[in-house]
């Protein structure tokens, strides 16, 4: 029987989040739905990730009613979003019991799969999430944070992989948010892990080095289960392969997705029209969508080495960008080999910095730094050297349990700072991660619904078209 590959459609949430920074709005989004719900996708990625965070931050919009608005509008169709482990989508560690509330509302809210992954590879980081998951009777994705480095092996990926099966998820994603895969170690990757676990497999990667397709279709000949792709307006450059050119390409083979390439290009056409609102807005810059190999040349992340730029170019040492560059890998090594994804990236990134302009390496220490080192995110994939560790953090507690195990449940008090706000029980998931860039929100809402006068308007209806 012919094996059919699944497509995850990525165009609304990672596609805009690598090419305008995570500003579409569900207006943009709500004509082509009724389209994309009849192509047959494995499932839409449409949540989660930094959308959240851009609703209440930039679009005043709240993130719960585009998830049903999503949900009415997509009822053919599995959703599909990405949560950060115990930080779920906000930037600390979570008690268990708030993220327990989360993912309840969440697939309360029409869910279908949660791809869960932790920046440290951290198993103990995720298993509260994938428990939360699984009761709730929503799909466990794990995403393994694919890295480069000596100890990256195969063997350390097959590894974790069978970790992620014990601890009861139900499908694996190979993750490499930074474009850092080849085609050949992809094919060399899926064949391994596809032979030590039984459950299914799914591979997200980046367009950014050029290989993305590449490395699909490698993944694909070894026997993945589904693939993450963007429609192609919105593809390429820091964002994913094209998802008709991969249907294409597997067309009338034993790997054919089932998609009808017609109706794709009448959905197509709809998001050039934003892609070209997007470019004349400035929203897009066109840099975004050119192949950069540098990921490859010096295996950090392109946000990284941007963001390496800019803060010397803020210090006036942009000349010693070389010296830095050498300098990561060291500081990666010191922190125990932990890979660079947000918000580990910036960690490294930054004390690398403060490493070569101060002239000495750690006389400036960061407080994320220490907390890294002193085991605040997890355990780290080589342990740290005792030594350094007490040159860092002084005589401070290194903490080696599950980082979660020492918050006490924080739910009720969240509950009862926020209270004033909450309009619907949702409201407080979103004060428990955002903080005050919620209560901004909460009061631009009451402002809307009631006017500045404190009298009922009637903009409110206009607010969130369904
Ligand atoms: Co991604």
């Amino acid at each position: 029987m012919a094996k059919k590959i699944g497509i995850t459609e990525t165009v609304l949430r990672d596609a805009h989040q690598s090419l305008l920074a995570t500003r579409m709005p569900i207006e943009d989004m709500l004509p082509i739905l009724e389209k994309m719900d009849k192509v047959g996708y494995h499932s839409i990625e449409c949540w989660g990730g930094a959308t959240f965070d851009s609703c209440l931050r930039f679009l005043d919009e709240d993130p719960w009613e585009r998830l049903r608005i999503l949900r009415k509008n997509l009822p053919n169709t599995k959703l599909q979003m990405l949560f950060r482990g115990q930080n779920m989508l906000g930037y600390r560690h979570y008690a268990d019991d708030v993220l327990e509330y989360f993912v309840q509302k969440i697939v309360a809210n029409g869910m279908d799969i949660i791809r869960i992954f932790d920046a440290l590879n951290d198993i103990r980081n995720l298993e509260t999430a994938i428990k939360a998951t699984r009761k709730e009777g929503g799909h466990a994705q794990v995403a393994i944070s694919y890295t480069t480095g000596d100890i990256f092996t195969t063997e350390y990926y097959v590894n974790y992989a069978k970790q992620i099966e014990e601890a009861g998820a139900h499908s694996i994603c190979l993750k490499d948010m930074a474009a850092l895969l080849t085609p050949y170690r992809t094919e060399e990757l899926i064949k391994a892990i596809k032979g030590a676990v039984s459950i299914p497999v799914q591979l997200h990667t980046h367009y950014t080095s050029g290989l993305a397709s590449m490395c699909m279709l490698k993944a694909v000949e070894s026997g993945v289960d589904y693939i993450d792709t963007a429609m192609s307006p919105l593809a390429l450059g820091t964002s994913h392969a094209p998802t008709e050119s991969m249907v294409a390409a597997l067309q009338g083979t034993e790997y054919d997705t089932g998609l009808d390439l017609v109706l794709l290009t009448e959905i197509r056409e709809y998001f050039m029209k934003l892609r070209k609102k997007y470019i004349d807005s400035g929203l897009i810059d066109p840099k975004m969508l050119a192949v950069d190999a540098n990921a490859l040349i010096y295996q950090v992340p392109g946000g990284m080495l941007s963001n390496l730029l800019s803060q010397l170019k803020q210090a006036g040492k942009e000349d010693q960008l070389n010296d830095v560059l050498n300098e990561v890998p060291r500081v990666r090594k010191d922190a125990g080999f932990i890979p660079l994804v947000t918000p580990t990236s910036q960690i490294i990134g930054t004390q690398a910095v403060f490493n070569v302009i101060t002239g000495e390496r750690y006389k400036t220490v960061t407080k994320e730094f220490k907390g890294v080192v002193r085991g605040e995110y997890g355990k780290t994939p080589v342990p740290i050297d005792p030594e350094f560790r007490k040159k860092i953090i002084g005589d401070a507690e290194p903490i080696d349990c599950r980082p979660a195990d020492l918050l006490k449940p924080e739910l009720d008090t969240i509950r009862e700072e926020c209270a004033e706000w909450v309009e619907q029980e949702e409201d407080v998931l979103s004060y428990a991660q955002f903080g005050q860039v919620a209560v901004k929100f909460f009061e631009k809402r009451r402002n809307k619904k009631y006017g500045v006068d404190g009298k009922h308007s009637d903009k409110e209806k206009q607010v969130h078209p369904v």
